[in-house]
């Protein structure tokens, strides 16, 4: 199994449940209340771990109790924590999450720390992070180190994966250092201009990312599943059908087991089968973090 490192945010979640989402000036009696680890990095770092991978994790993280909290839940999930930066002067990042009852979200971040993580640290964890064979990372970190390590991927023949979330238009400079990226359907409109609806509009999408320089493309297409295009596939593999509780985290779950799939060297397809089973079990569960499932929970679905 190869190395994967995650370059990436981490939140604390301050999750409510609520019959429907407020909306602008309006204010509603909620449900349970709860706070969970999250931020779309430690997500992905998590999912991978439990997933069976063999996990890095460069962040940068407030000194505070949310993140000492925070660093004691990855050393709980054998994550290597040794590349993660504290900071004195700003505080770990916070995400204000409203659930309504058919599991869907709506998520605000004030960033925190997660916007200290600086190209330079990225150069200064070079030793630890360019022996792996996985590089994921997505976008509540600076765009410049996002940038930066993308480019040092490039350079060292790393599979570099980005998961484009929260949704921004990137640079050619950006797409064509990608390997693999993965946009849901709201993504993918940012980065194309073309709304995706079904597997046509799916692969155009897709093809403007090629004509910019990215490799493969896969779209999440929530309960629908994943596209998957590239030189030699173009289709949808689907989801598992289950009753979602929360989809906070899905996107973070099927980053992180495609990541941990590809790390043990098997193909696209399969990697995503991995992945889709992965996110199919995690919505089944309240949280981002808390709902990741286990290697066994996976495969057991697949079989
Ligand atoms: O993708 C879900 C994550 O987005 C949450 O855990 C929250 O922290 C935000 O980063």
């Amino acid at each position: 199994m190869g190395k994967i490192t995650v370059i990436g945010s981490s939140n604390t979640d301050m999750i409510m449940k609520l019959n429907k989402i407020p909306v602008p000036g309006e204010t509603l009696i909620g449900n349970e209340f709860s706070t969970a680890a999250g931020g779309k990095g430690a997500n992905q770092a998590v999912a991978a771990a439990r997933a069976g991978g063999n996990v890095t994790f460069i962040a940068c993280i407030g000194k505070d109790i949310f993140g000492d909290n925070a660093i004691e839940g990855f050393k709980k999930e054998n994550i290597n924590t040794s590349l993660i930066k504290r900071n004195n002067d700003t505080p770990s990042g916070i995400a204000l999450i409203f659930v309504d009852n058919k599991g869907e979200n709506s998520i605000g971040v004030a960033p925190g720390s997660n916007f200290e993580l600086e190209p330079k640290d990225i150069d200064d964890s070079l030793d630890g992070i360019f022996d792996t064979e996985i590089v994921l990372s997505q976008l509540e970190i600076p765009i410049e180190t996002v940038k930066h390590t993308a480019s040092l991927a490039r350079q060292h023949g790393n599979i570099y994966i980005l998961d484009p979330a929260p949704a921004e238009l990137l640079s050619d400079d950006l797409l064509k250092n990608i390997t693999i990226i993965t946009p849901n359907e709201t993504e993918a409109e940012k980065l194309t201009g073309i709304a995706v609806i079904d597997e046509t509009s799916a692969q155009s999408s897709c093809d403007k990312l090629h004509a910019r320089g990215t490799e493969t493309v896969i779209i999440t297409m929530g309960s629908r599943g994943a596209f998957l295009s590239n030189s030699t596939h173009s289709c949808l593999l689907p989801s598992y059908k289950v009753d979602p509780v929360d989809t906070t985290g899905a996107g973070d779950v099927f980053n992180g087991a495609l990541a941990k799939a590809l790390s043990d060297g098997i193909g696209i397809k399969e990697a995503i089968k991995f992945a889709n089973a992965a996110a199919s079990l995690s919505v089944t569960k309240l949280g981002a973090q808390t709902s990741a499932p286990k290697e066994s929970e996976i495969r057991a679905l697949l079989a």
